[in-house]
């Protein structure tokens, strides 16, 4: 395996990081400084150490969150080519894949593991785990339309259950508006069929939090591993 995906890899920071840390001498392998990253290892029988501190050896189970760009699509792979978030993370071992799924113009917080506990535990309906999104939609939707969204809207998969939302701007021209929304339910497309569904069509959606788990500062297009503590937080909701 390459030096710098297994440092990476065991969560000690992004690759991009590590890159720059090996070239910057940081990163021995059985007590030689190796300048460059690209260097093989053997996971099997090589000591690796980065910034002074021994790599541990890779983690059972990875969890990371990725700040999806618009124009990527949730899936593990697409028999058309197109891209696919699959490719923001590829520098990770094939095992991990996203839990649950974005659509392919939404952005914002997406999470990945290895962990079939982990994703089924995120995933399962009986969790009603809160998510929240930033959203930017057409016009500017009136008290009732509000009201509506929070007591739950006909959508094609349903009624959806009561949700948070709050508007936060408006545009001078009344062209568009930010709402924060909090859901609790996975229905296929549901914030932008809510919106829909009261006439005012979604422009832009983020989501920006899962759980107690938030995007932060982020960066558009990359990822993090999570702390074992926010592991640990996400799997008692
Ligand atoms: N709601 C949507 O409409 N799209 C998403 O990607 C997530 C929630």
């Amino acid at each position: 395996m390459r030096l710098e995906k297994y440092i990476a890899t065991s969560g000690i920071a992004s690759r991009r990081a590590v890159k720059k840390g090996i070239r910057a001498g940081l990163g021995t392998v059985n007590g030689e400084t190796i300048f460059v990253p690209g260097h093989p290892i053997d996971v099997e029988t090589d000591t690796v150490a980065f910034d002074g501190k021994p790599v541990e050896p890779l983690m059972e189970h990875l969890y990371l969150m990725l700040n999806k760009p618009a124009g990527y699509l949730t899936t593990r792979r697409d028999e058309r080519g197109r891209p696919t978030v699959m490719h923001l993370v590829g520098d990770l071992p094939d095992s991990i894949y996203p839990v649950g799924r974005l659509d392919l113009e939404t952005e914002g917080l997406l999470l990945f593991t290895n962990d079939g506990n982990f994703a089924y535990r995120l995933l399962h309906p009986s969790h009603e785990i809160e998510k929240t999104y930033l959203a930017w939609v057409k016009g500017g939707p009136n008290g009732t339309a509000i009201q509506q969204l929070r007591q739950g809207v006909r959508i094609p998969s349903g009624k959806t259950a009561p949700a948070k939302v709050k508007r936060l701007k408006t545009s001078r021209d009344e062209a568009s508006t930010q709402f924060e929304v909090v859901i609790h339910e996975g229905k296929k497309r549901q914030v932008r069929l809510m919106f829909k569904a009261v006439g005012h069509p979604v422009i832009r959606l983020k989501r920006t939090r899962i759980g107690n788990l938030r995007l932060g500062s982020l960066r558009q297009g990359a990822y993090r591993f999570l702390a074992a503590s926010e592991v640990k937080a996400l799997m008692e909701l």
